[in-house]
């Protein structure tokens, strides 16, 4: 059978962070309920000129100097903060990375689960057309209101995955497991910049999804839960992830004692615990930490859980293809790390400001961003997107 799956990845984040020890000082929380009772540490803060456009381009610009850009028939841009209500965002990084005319673009929602129905759909339009690739891109801002109990789980960043045949990464097998139920439990109503979020509800939606998404992926596979040597969740926070797998693998009836079951996990929070949450990117941002803080993970199976509130869950598993570490993006993703500034309470509390803002009037925006690409005008109410100067 022909085997399809992750050929490329790699991701971006904003140069800006606030520590979270900052947020604790400033709203007289013990810092603990950070660094342990969510298990984060930053989160980082896009600039004025970045949004979810200029930080997808960013993270797809890194894998597609090591791709045949011709071959890419489909982009697939993901988000829960879209900057149009009618125009797909990829069309804009479409337009930034200069890729072929002949390529369909369209966006996909479904608040953090998105990234991973186009990578079902992805797979599914190569099996059809081997000889092409899909570009998926996923990006957000998590923005939630200042003194509310999800301010401490805001964030941003983007991925970028290339799905192609024999791909040098990650073999992804065909079975999945899903389970979705209208849930009221976060939501973002389209007059509003921030979600209305229940939060106790959303996290144990959350948890009985990942249960409920397992059970359906053992009725449609032989997997069992030991199988698999590492797991990547979507990382809304950290410790969600370790109450979530604890659940999962009871549910599995594993017999791994709880330090293997954190030591599956622990690879992959690393660099959300710096980043914060990323909605859509989330998942697979972990599954670059996982693979960036692994040893070597050749022919092992990587489990995936994907959730998105409202609610869409669902359980995965791949397979590392040999040499993938030949193609990953482990040195720019640390440098990307170490370049970071941290920022202060008052800076946050000005780009929080500006992020609550309506963009109706036409304006420019000065060069802020480390990245290559920036939000440069709005004209005529419309984007206007540019490379950046050095
Ligand atoms: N030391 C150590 N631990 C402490 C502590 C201290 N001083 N103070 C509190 N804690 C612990 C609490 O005991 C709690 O742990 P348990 O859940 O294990 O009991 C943890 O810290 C959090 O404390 P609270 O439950 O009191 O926190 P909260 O209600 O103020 O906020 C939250 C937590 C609900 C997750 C909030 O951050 C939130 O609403 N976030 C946004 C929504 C969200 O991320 N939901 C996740 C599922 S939905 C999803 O996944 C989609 C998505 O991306 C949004």
């Amino acid at each position: 059978m022909l085997k399809v799956g992750i050929d490329l990845i790699s991701f971006y984040t904003s140069s800006q962070y606030l520590d979270l020890n900052s947020l604790a000082e400033a709203r007289g929380i013990d810092p603990q309920k950070f660094s342990v009772g969510i298990g984060q540490k930053q989160m980082c803060i896009a600039t004025t000129d970045e949004d979810p456009i200029t930080m997808g381009a960013n993270a797809a610009a890194k894998i597609l100097a090591d791709c045949d850009k011709s071959s890419i028939q489909t982009v697939l841009f993901c988000t829960e903060s879209s900057v149009d209500q009618s125009k797909a965002g990829g069309i804009f990084i479409h337009k930034l990375l200069d890729l072929p005319s002949n390529c369909r673009v369209v966006e996909l929602k479904q608040a953090c689960h998105s990234a991973t129905s186009a990578v079902q759909l992805a797979c599914g339009l190569v099996t059809r057309h081997p000889e092409k690739s899909v570009l998926i891109i996923a990006s957000d801002i998590a923005h939630y209101d200042l003194n509310s109990p999800g301010e401490s789980t805001q964030g941003c960043g983007a991925v970028a995955l290339l799905i192609k045949a024999d791909p040098r990464i990650l073999v992804v097998e065909p079975a999945t497991g899903c389970y979705t139920i209208d849930s009221v439990d976060f939501w973002r109503p389209n007059y509003s910049k921030t979600p209305i979020v229940i939060g106790k509800k959303s996290t144990l939606t959350y948890i009985k999804s990942a249960k409920e998404c397992w059970k359906n992926l053992t009725e449609e596979s032989n997997i069992s839960f030991d199988e698999i040597s590492a797991f990547c969740y979507h990382l809304p926070f950290s410790k969600i992830a370790e109450k979530a797998h604890t659940k999962v693998a009871k549910v599995g009836k594993s017999l791994k004692s709880d330090d293997e079951l954190r030591s599956q996990l622990e690879p992959s929070l690393r660099y959300n615990q710096k980043i914060g949450n990323s909605y859509t990117a989330s998942t697979y941002i972990s599954f670059c930490s996982l693979l960036d803080n692994s040893l070597d993970l050749t022919n092992q199976k990587i489990g995936f859980f994907a959730f998105g509130s409202g609610s869409v869950g669902e359980f995965y598993y791949g397979t590392i293809v040999e040499g993938y570490k030949n193609v990953l993006k482990t040195k720019e993703h640390q440098a990307m790390f170490e370049a970071q500034t941290e920022i202060s309470f008052e800076t946050y509390l000005e780009l929080h400001e500006f992020r609550h803002k309506e963009l109706s009037e036409d304006c420019e925006f000065s060069q802020n961003t480390k990245g290559l690409f920036r939000l440069a005008a709005i004209k005529d109410q419309h984007r206007v997107y540019a490379k950046c100067e050095k």
